[in-house]
């Protein structure tokens, strides 16, 4: 894998450190972004990878590909759906490590047709943030006892995406949250979603200052993500892109910078753009009345779960 061009040089096969006793969580590991991080990190000799996603043949083939890359390293695939807060639930009881550095929230959809989670939510919010704001709530506990301990550098990184810009007048539609939101562009639902990824990384640097929590728009890379909606969404993402998708390695090269980089080079709360530039938020990606609103509407929402 060759070097990300950035203001930040960086490149995973020699920058990425040691990651001995290191347990990583990757959400959406199945495919695109969050499969070739696993892939990467298998590299540099974790402790434990995890890794969510509904598909288990893909999932048995990013096992064999890391066990070929190195068979000493664990990996745990946590089958679940994310549209799901009880399957959620049952994945996370397989998760059976007594500590946990990073979860890497990338699980997500985009532009998909109106439709609604299992738990009834609309499907990018439902899918985008409810499911990992559930996985990563249940397993909070356990980071904050990581965190305790001496040497720990726990982190918290969430993909995002320039489109959050795209939400809806007022950031997050909560009286319409429960419905298809079917009168409103599949974009701006998208953008909804990924406000929701940015503001909940603004709320856990401002409640867990143990936790380095920072929020990546990766760029746009040609994964499934891109490739998978209609034929009109995808000339948007084309058109927005004239000067090309990125690889998917090179996508992946802008999440595995906060996840591996010099924790003194992380500012807690932070957006950054490829490869670790700082980017600007818009005033509603700022909004720390909306991030509490978002958090404890959240919590509340999964409260049957009796998570600590
Ligand atoms: N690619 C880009 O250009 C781009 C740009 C900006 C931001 N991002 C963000 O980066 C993240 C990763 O994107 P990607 O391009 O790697 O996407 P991708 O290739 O489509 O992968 C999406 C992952 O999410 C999982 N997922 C989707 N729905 C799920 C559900 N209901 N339950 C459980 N897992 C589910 C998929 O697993 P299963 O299919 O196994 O369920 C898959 O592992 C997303 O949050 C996206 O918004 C991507």
């Amino acid at each position: 894998m060759s070097a990300c061009a950035a203001k930040v040089d960086f490149d995973p096969e020699a920058d990425i450190p040691d990651l001995q006793g290191k347990v990583f969580l990757v959400t959406g590991g199945t495919a695109g972004l969050g499969r070739e991080t696993l892939i990467q990190l298998a590299k540099h000799k974790p402790s434990h990878l995890y890794f969510t996603g509904r598909n288990q043949k893909s999932a048995d083939a990013i096992i064999s590909d890391i066990n070929t890359i190195d068979a000493s390293v664990s990996v745990t695939f946590l089958q679940c759906d994310f549209g799901s807060r009880i399957s959620i639930a049952k994945a996370v009881e397989k998760f059976h490590s007594g500590r946990l550095d990073v979860i890497i929230a990338g699980a997500g959809l985009m532009a998909v047709p109106a439709d609604v989670t299992a738990d009834d939510y609309e499907i990018q919010f439902g899918t985008s943030h409810m499911g990992n704001f559930t996985l990563m709530r249940l397993l909070l506990p356990i980071m904050l006892r990581t965190a305790e301990q001496p040497g720990s550098d726990v982190r918290f990184v969430a993909l995002t995406s320039l489109g959050y810009g795209l939400h809806p007048r007022g950031g997050i539609l909560f009286d319409f949250i429960k419905s298809k939101q079917e009168d409103r562009n599949t974009w701006v639902r998208y953008g909804q979603a990924k406000l929701a990824n940015i503001l909940t990384v603004k709320e856990m640097a401002r409640r867990y200052h143990s936790i380095t929590s920072v929020v990546v728009h990766p760029g746009t890379a040609k994964t499934g993500l891109v490739d998978s909606p209609s034929w009109i969404n995808r000339m948007v993402v084309y058109a927005t892109n004239p000067k090309g998708l990125l690889t998917v390695q090179e996508g992946a090269c802008n999440m595995l910078w906060p996840l591996t980089t010099e924790k003194s080079n992380l500012k807690l709360g932070q957006f950054y753009l490829p490869v670790g530039r700082p980017g600007d938020l818009t005033r509603d990606g700022e909004n720390m009345d909306l991030a509490k609103c978002l958090w404890d509407w959240s919590e509340k929402e999964i409260a049957e779960l009796n998570f600590s």
